[in-house]
């Protein structure tokens, strides 16, 4: 993780206890939202984020849109409608699809991200989406990718993923053979490999699993050599939801005393500051804040550390 500064303050026990009696010493700006005018129907529901135009929602032959294409987005904002059908966020800047992003929007049926900058796809970006029918992911820079992040959306119909730099080994069999049931017939389409060379051009759809999976390539697989792209699976636990994202002045998540036992784990990777004063985080695990590119400031005083994995801060 690139970190400029880290500012972290551990004020542990009696130096917390102590001071648990003057409330939160003040200086902390809360920023909220600009949100300049409001005369627009959606300006109400939707946060402006890149400078210029607010997302759209609309309604149209009774189902509802999110058009937010070509803002910047690199993540979803707080604060759309949860009762969207269709959800335009194409020609943004998402780059990783985290676990349970779009949990909140259980209606869903249609989700377009193509021409992003999406490398990642966590195996429970798609929680909650069992109304999806359809979803756009062309036009990415996914290298890998396995049938498991589909397990949330058994409607899934409609699947777009070509004009993505596959990578055909053996890690994307499970995807391959999903997109090769006779059913699935608008899944993958034109989707073609990348690399290896030998395999460059090959269709998705066409390719067999022995030529993903020849036998020296099962050995460099073996779970230890899991890599990026991959990520080991992780549950829904403690959500990032409950705390309060600010957009301006700079990107902040507000998890103050929120009765956290653990860093949330879906933390929107374009946070720049990170408020986890007064929670009951107790250790820091590896490689915690791995996806938060952008981080700049994290405050964990006040919740009791006592144990920061080596690589937790990486
Ligand atoms: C960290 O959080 C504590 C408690 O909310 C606050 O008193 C302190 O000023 C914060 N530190 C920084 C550098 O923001």
């Amino acid at each position: 993780m690139r970190v400029v500064t880290i500012v972290i303050l551990l004020c542990l026990c009696k130096a917390a206890a102590l001071r648990k009696a003057g409330p939160s010493g003040g200086a902390r700006s809360r920023a909220t939202p600009g949100r300049a005018g409001g005369g627009r129907r959606a300006s109400s529901l939707v946060r402006r984020y890149a400078p210029g135009l607010p997302c759209d929602v609309y309604t149209y032959l009774h189902e509802k849109y999110l058009d937010c294409q070509e803002r910047k987005l690199v993540y979803v904002l707080p604060g759309w409608p949860q009762d969207l059908l269709h959800m335009l966020l194409a020609r943004n800047k998402i780059r990783v699809l985290k676990n349970n992003m779009f949990s909140k929007f259980r209606k869903l049926r249609s989700l377009d991200l193509q021409q992003n900058e999406i490398s990642k796809i966590e195996s429970e970006a798609f929680f909650g989406l069992n109304k999806l029918t359809t979803l756009l992911l062309q036009h990415n820079q996914i290298k890998v990718l396995t049938e498991e992040v589909f397990i949330y959306t058994p409607l899934l119909s409609y699947l777009r993923l070509y004009d993505n730099p596959w990578h055909c080994t053996c890690e994307i069999e499970t995807l391959v053979s999903m997109l090769q049931i006779p059913r699935n017939r608008n899944l993958g389409n034109y989707a073609k490999c990348e690399s290896p060379q030998e395999l460059k051009n090959k269709k998705l759809l066409q390719i067999r699993s022995e030529q993903l999976c020849d036998e020296e390539e099962k050995e460099q697989l073996d779970p230890k050599s899991q890599v990026a792209g991959r990520p080991l699976v992780t549950k829904p636990e403690v959500d990032s939801t409950l705390c309060h994202n600010y957009v301006f002045p700079i990107q902040t998540l507000d998890c103050k005393r929120k009765e956290l036992k653990k860093v949330p784990n879906n933390i929107p990777p374009d946070i720049v500051k990170l408020d986890l004063s007064y929670n009951k985080i107790k250790q820091l695990r590896p490689k915690e804040f791995e996806d938060v590119h952008e981080l700049k400031k994290l405050n964990l005083s006040s919740n009791g550390i006592e144990f920061i994995d080596p690589g937790s801060l990486r």
